[in-house]
């Protein structure tokens, strides 16, 4: 048994109505704990909205990016100190759509974890292989690559608070999830570099078409903190029953 966190990516989905009648059907389920964790992370526009509906409940809000500096001449992107100030806990840092859509390169992912690091705010840090990665024997050279751009010089009182997510690029939104031996092989890589370079133990989540139906092999395994889900979360019955069934290896 273990801490156990179970995010939903809504990407570029729901408008403000619509975000606020999932979240209030997200709530209403009956049971809804500090573990697992659930945390919600909603386009920019319904942020504030949801922070102060999921205010002293145990559901928390996160952003799915921020930008690494605190203000200025940066047009069309939202600040820390901005999503602090919409009540958030939570940014997801280098998800693979940003990194493949919008060009993030490694060195702007670790500009925004440092900055992240130093708010208020916990990064859900993601971290995965492309299809050509792994076909060409490079998944754990390129888990190492992320995760060492990221952490390399960052405190380690400031890393430690990291939840990192692994999510292979070709199973995100593909409805090909990572097999559970897959999983294993990264998530044993991802914590052992982690306490071996880094001196920390994140939770790791999986990511990458995790649905009620592959919930109970993928969560059940040791090395699985939790999941972060995309399309599956857009659905309150979906969302929840995955929390369900990671309740059963929850602490
Ligand atoms: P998916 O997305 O569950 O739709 O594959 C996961 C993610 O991109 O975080």
């Amino acid at each position: 048994m273990k801490k156990m966190i179970i995010a939903a990516n809504w990407k570029m989905n729901n408008g403000m109505r619509e975000a606020d009648a999932l979240l209030r059907e997200i709530m209403s389920a009956d049971e809804l704990h500090d573990d697992p964790l659930m945390i919600i992370c909603p386009p920019f526009t319904s942020l504030a909205m949801l922070s102060e509906k999921a205010r002293g409940s145990s559901v928390r809000i996160g952003a799915q990016n921020c930008h690494y500096e605190e203000k200025g001449a940066f047009t069309g992107e939202i600040s820390l100190p901005m999503l602090e100030s919409a009540g958030c806990h939570y940014v997801i840092i280098g998800h693979s759509e940003r990194r493949n859509i919008f060009g993030e390169t490694d060195g702007m992912v670790a500009r925004k974890i440092a900055a992240v690091l130093n708010s208020s705010l916990t990064p859900i840090f993601c971290i995965g292989e492309t299809l050509e990665e792994r076909g060409t024997g490079n998944t754990f050279a390129t888990l190492q690559r992320q995760l060492d751009t990221a952490f390399k010089g960052r405190e380690k009182s400031s890393r430690e608070k990291t939840i990192i997510a692994y999510e292979p690029v070709w199973a995100i939104g593909t409805g090909l999830s990572a097999s559970p031996e897959q999983i294993r092989e990264a998530h044993t890589f991802i914590k052992e570099h982690t306490r071996s370079v880094f001196d920390f133990d994140p939770p790791v989540l999986y990511g990458g078409s995790l649905t009620p139906a592959n919930a109970d092999t993928i969560l059940s395994q040791r090395e699985v903190d939790g999941g972060l889900i995309g399309g599956a979360s857009l659905e309150a019955a979906s969302f929840l029953s995955i929390y369900e069934i990671a309740k059963k290896y929850a602490v």
